[in-house]
């Protein structure tokens, strides 16, 4: 007999969990992601589905059935440094779980179905977001990914055989659940909801250089201090989004030598931008990059900035968003947008009919041991997701 949800759910509880924040560290490829994956594998095993890997670390667990295009569903199992439970675990668990439903169903597929584990969505090693997809789906390539390295100096190379993959062929509609990553369903009153797009986002490294100095035999007049140019460029990033109406965060800082009594003479700080379109997307950067160059040029320091993760514009199939969220007792799900990303994103850009569902999160927060969902809303979004595979395998 398979786990069921509760038992899925708090197998998983404990691993990776910090035992001083209690959020997670499952960065890819380390032990904690591995036990995840290890555990994935044995619960695809004991339910009958045929297990496939590709040489870069994504597995698709298949319940061959039918023929024709197979429907997709699944999600990740990697976090962000310190993150929640629920961002990733909850669509790969719930994914499991709705196959169970279907199968209690007496649900007999008229197509295969297959439930999903991409690697390093999130990027917190190797820099690039939804790496497995998009080295899956063909949006880069393994010549680009092999070079991608870790805080440590390691290339991705060394930890995965890599090579081409051929794991999406016969793939024909992709649906990821995912715990919401904000409060619009909490201010809707509603337990699940259907995603309409993503924002257009990217992580930008911005790299601020100028001269190691004593901080006390240094005069003011006579500094290359380039803290200050990065200083000013946060500012203005907060500043100019907020103007804009979008988002703008500098979560992650290095500074060389980082010493308290030392001018330093390198800053690096990474930009994660995310707005409502490309254009403004491209516009925000650009000022923020103004600015922070402006003032290095005062300061006699300078910056560079190198984009290192960059996603355009989403637009899920209206329709197929439509058809989901259609026909459910007194109220259809509500449609809505989201501005954090998703390996959907990356199989919807290449060209796979592509559906997401969100589940309510009572706090609204995310990448934060805060991240949250109540047991019987992950049960409403259980059945949401077998509904939604039995309307799209049927
Ligand atoms: C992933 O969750 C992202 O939006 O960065
Ligand atoms: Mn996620
Ligand atoms: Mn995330």
């Amino acid at each position: 007999m398979p786990d069921d949800f509760e038992r899925m759910w708090s197998d998983l509880a404990p691993i990776g969990r910090s035992t001083e924040s209690g959020g997670y560290f499952r960065q890819p490829f380390t032990g904690a992601e591995r036990e995840l994956d290890a555990w994935f594998r044995e619960q695809a095993t004991a339910r009958g589905l045929r297990v496939e890997t590709d040489e870069i670390g994504n597995v698709v667990a298949w319940w061959d059935a039918g023929s024709g295009a197979g429907v997709l569903t699944g999600s990740h199992l990697d976090s962000v440094l310190d993150g929640g439970a629920y961002d990733g675990p909850l669509g790969v668990v719930s994914a499991l779980a709705a196959v169970d439903e279907l199968r209690q169903r007496g649900f007999v597929p008229a197509r295969p179905i297959g439930v999903s584990v991409f690697v390093e969505e999130e990027g917190s090693r190797f820099g690039l977001a939804c790496l497995g997809s998009r080295l899956a789906t063909g949006a880069v390539s393994w010549d680009v990914a092999r070079e991608l390295r870790d805080r440590d100096g390691r290339a991705f190379a060394d930890v995965v055989a890599g090579g081409a993959s051929t794991l999406l062929d016969g793939v024909g509609t992709f649906v990821e659940l995912h715990v919401e990553q904000g409060r619009d369903l909490v201010d809707r009153g509603a337990a699940v909801g259907v995603a309409s797009e993503i924002w257009p986002h990217g992580r930008y490294r911005f790299d601020f250089t100028g001269e190691a100095n004593h901080a006390g035999a240094t005069r003011m007049e006579d500094r290359a201090d380039p803290m200050l140019a990065y200083a000013t460029t946060a500012l203005a990033a907060d500043e100019q989004a907020r103007l804009a109406g979008q988002r703008a965060t500098f979560g992650r800082l290095e500074v060389a030598p980082n010493g308290t009594n030392a001018v330093p003479s390198r800053v690096t700080g990474w930009l994660d931008a995310r707005c409502s379109s490309d254009d403004a997307l491209a516009e925000l950067v650009a000022e923020v990059t103004r600015h922070g160059t402006e003032r290095a040029s005062r300061d006699g320091t300078a910056l560079s900035v190198t984009p290192e993760s960059v996603s355009g514009a989403v637009a899920f199939s209206s329709d197929l968003a439509a058809a989901i969220a259609a026909d459910h007792g007194d109220r259809d799900w509500p449609i809505i947008p989201t501005a954090a990303g998703h390996d959907a994103g990356i199989l919807s850009a290449a060209g796979v009919p592509t559906a997401m569902l969100f589940v309510r999160n009572p706090t609204g927060v995310s990448h934060s041991p805060a991240e949250s969902a109540t047991v019987p809303d992950c049960h409403a979004g259980v059945t949401a997701l077998a509904d939604t595979l039995e309307r799209l395998a049927g």
